[in-house]
């Protein structure tokens, strides 16, 4: 990993006093949201699936806050629901009960065109199956986000992030080009390049060598702390879980 200590010689630079507090300010672009709404409230939210033997229940009545710029570790064993969670908490799945309130809004009470819109502009989420689009190269990749809230500086911008996850070299590659940790890498660049307020990464470092893994959770904690963005990690790795403020367990789909 020569090339990934150099992404951090570009910094987030707060461009504007509201992004700057965004940490104590509450989330950026929401006018008239008070100071108090916590950034993410779970309430009752329970999963239920059709399965082949009837019904099976993933998740059990959760309720859970998240406050403001919160580093938040969710853990458990595989197959315990983290990934349906955070799905939920994404509004990318719909929950069979319960509610999720995001920086105050119920976004299953939105349409699916409402959700989208908050997701593109609150939200960044990196898929523990990456989930890039194979047809567009690592950089158009990474200026989607960007280029759908309709960002003239969309290129530089992408060409940044990836710089800063160590892909500048990376940038006119198709996924199938890259590695397993590459690709990875494009995700969080993805999923960080609109400096979200809210930042949800299903294992993000699994397929990353520890030096990488580790230049990849500073990116997110610095994140954290420079703009004051809400993290949620799902991780298997209890030193990352240890550097998150709080951690959550689930075991067969309750919280512990
Ligand atoms: N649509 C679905 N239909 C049936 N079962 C499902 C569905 N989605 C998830 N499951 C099951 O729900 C359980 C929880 O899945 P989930 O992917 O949330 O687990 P996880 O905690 O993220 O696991 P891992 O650590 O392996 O990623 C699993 O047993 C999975 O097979
Ligand atoms: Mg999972």
């Amino acid at each position: 990993m020569p090339d990934f200590p150099q992404a951090h010689s570009t910094q987030f630079i707060p461009d504007s006093p509201a992004l700057a507090a965004g940490g104590a300010a509450g989330i950026v672009g929401t006018p008239g949201t008070s100071v108090a709404t916590a950034a993410i409230e779970v309430a009752g939210l329970s999963k239920r699936v059709a399965d082949a033997s009837g019904e099976l229940t993933i998740l059990h009545q959760l309720d859970f806050t998240v406050q403001r710029a919160e580093t938040l570790a969710i853990v458990g064993a595989s197959g315990s629901g983290k990934s349906t969670l955070l799905g939920l908490l994404a509004g990318l799945d719909t929950p069979s009960t319960g509610t999720v309130r995001l920086d105050g809004t119920d976004i299953f009470a939105l349409d699916e065109d409402g959700r989208a819109a908050l997701r593109k502009h609150k939200l960044g989420f990196v898929f523990q199956s990456f989930q890039l689009l194979p047809h567009l190269t690592a950089l158009e990749n990474a200026m989607l986000p960007l280029e759908l809230q309709g960002d003239a500086d969309a290129r530089p911008k992408a060409e940044a992030m990836l710089g800063r996850v160590g892909l500048g070299s990376r940038l006119k590659h198709y996924p199938k080009f890259l590695s397993g940790g590459e690709q990875q890498r494009v995700a969080l660049a993805r999923a960080f390049v609109t400096e979200p307020p809210l930042l949800f990464a299903d294992e993000p470092t699994g397929s990353l060598d520890a030096a990488t893994g580790e230049a990849v959770i500073q990116l997110m904690f610095e994140l954290n702390r420079e703009r004051g963005s809400t993290l949620v990690l799902v991780t298997h790795d209890p030193s990352i879980a240890a550097r998150c403020g709080r951690t959550i367990t689930i075991a067969a789909g309750r919280l512990v």
